[in-house]
């Protein structure tokens, strides 16, 4: 293999090294390119552009393979919980006991958010859409943790993660039990990081908590399924916003807002109400489909296609099994998940979804498991955030520990030239 590429412009040759990834990934480093030759390159959405190196999480979306810091996530997903997962995309490594218990304490020591938040959150009418409130509960955090903005230091960066993964859930549980007119209450540190985040979204004021295992499980394994998956819309949002230093609850705030979009995060949501707009219409799959295929119908098929996967998105493959698990260990005959299935046996079979290489992702299958476990729909995008969070946390601790620069994009100009001011009474 070359070593280098050459591009020839107007009689003149340039030259670029190529760089190759551990997984044999190439890439022409062009970041020399403007300064030698005036010229930039254009790639909107950026489907052609890396952004950086990261070491974090390898997908190959023509193999189907998605991998965290090297482990598959099929492996990951049975074996693993999402703390243990969390710590390893964040410092690379799978914590033995002791640091997984330090890790753990470290998170609890830190799991009360300042009481003066509540006062914020109750400025948002009950109607608001929890993804907006919970950005904006993230970027309120800064004001009352201002340490967490200069990370000059290791210490300084390790606590202002940890303060983010013990806080954050408090955000999401408060976010839905405003919502739900609930009192909005702590955790308990006896329990483990995920039955913690459960009990504190679902305990209600009069009742013992009840703890089951088949819900906590689903839940771990969903938060694990959605906890990285590379330089997508909202990390690029996170290690971006970092970039200039915003500090990281900031940068995160910024992310939460991107995953909301239904081309994004967003996506769950979506497809939840698709397919419950499908059965109110009778179940008519077909008509549907003839809807997602014709262009002049604004109408997708929400919970398909990918950017990068263009043969199967593993991470759906294991939701769609978990989906018939909990389904069925919940006692739970929800005819939502036959018309999710029926939607993808006929979108597997037609041409235009074969062709355009369109499979379920991994959100066509979590809003049936969220709706079984009782998460009201407007928050399965708060859920997809609370998994994301500790992959935008690595993101973000990379971005600064490699001291990428600003990011800062270049464009092409398409605009008006110069021309002279005209007065407002001659225009
Ligand atoms: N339904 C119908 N047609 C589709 C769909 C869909 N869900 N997705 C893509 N297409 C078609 C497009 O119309 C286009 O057709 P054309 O070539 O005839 O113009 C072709 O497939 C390629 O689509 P693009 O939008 O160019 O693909 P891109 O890679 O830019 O978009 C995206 C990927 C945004 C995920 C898209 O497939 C989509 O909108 N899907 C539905 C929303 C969704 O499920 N998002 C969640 C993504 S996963 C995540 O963020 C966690």
């Amino acid at each position: 293999m070359s070593d280098k590429a050459t591009l020839e412009f107007e009689g003149k040759k340039y030259e670029f090294p190529v760089i190759k990834g551990t997984e044999d990934e190439l890439a022409i480093d062009i970041k020399t390119l403007r300064g030698i030759s005036g010229i930039v390159t254009i790639d909107p959405g950026y489907k052609n552009t890396g952004s950086c190196e990261s070491a974090i999480t390898f997908l190959d979306g023509e193999k189907g393979i998605l991998r965290y810091r090297g482990y598959s996530i099929e492996e990951l997903a049975e074996k693993a919980d999402f703390l243990e997962v969390a710590y390893l995309l964040i410092f690379g490594e799978l914590p033995n006991k002791e640091q997984l218990e330090a890790f753990h304490l470290d998170i609890k020591n830190e799991s009360h958010v300042d009481e003066e938040m509540k006062k914020i959150l109750d400025g948002f009418p009950k109607s608001a859409h929890p993804m907006g409130v919970l950005s904006s509960l993230t970027s309120a955090l800064v004001a009352f943790n201002p340490g967490s903005v200069d990370v000059a230091s290791n210490d300084a960066m390790y606590h202002s993660i940890v303060r983010i993964l013990a806080k954050f859930p408090v955000l999401v549980a408060w976010a839905m039990r405003k919502k739900m007119g609930l009192p909005l209450d702590y955790g308990d540190d006896s329990l483990g990081y995920v039955e913690n985040i459960h009990k504190m979204m679902f305990k209600k004021p009069n009742q013992e908590y009840k703890r089951n295992k088949v819900i906590i499980d689903a839940l771990d394994k969903l938060l694990i399924l959605h906890a990285d998956h590379e330089q997508n819309c909202s990390t690029s949002t996170v290690r971006i916003v970092g970039s200039s230093h915003a500090g990281l609850f900031a940068s995160l705030s910024a992310g939460i807002s991107a995953l909301w979009g239904p081309l994004h995060g967003g996506a769950n949501q979506a497809v939840l109400e698709m397919l419950e707009a499908i059965e109110a219409d009778g179940g008519d799959t077909k008509k549907y489909m003839a809807k997602a295929k014709d262009k002049d119908d604004p109408f997708r098929l929400m919970g398909f296609g990918h950017r990068v996967y263009k043969n199967f998105d593993p991470r759906a493959k294991i939701i769609k099994v978990a989906a018939d698990e909990v389904l069925s260990d919940l006692g739970i005959d929800d005819p939502i998940l036959n018309i999710a299935k029926g939607l993808e046996k006929e979108a597997l079979e037609d041409d235009y979804f074969v062709k355009r290489k369109l499979y379920p992702n991994v959100d066509f299958y979590s809003g049936i498991i969220y709706r079984a476990l009782g998460i009201p729909t407007d928050m399965f995008t708060v859920m997809f955030a609370l998994g994301r969070l500790p992959g935008w946390i690595a993101q973000w601790r990379e971005m600064r520990l490699r001291k990428e620069p600003i990011g800062r994009p270049r464009q092409i100009y398409i605009g008006a030239n110069l021309r002279p001011f005209v007065e407002v009474d001659k225009r």
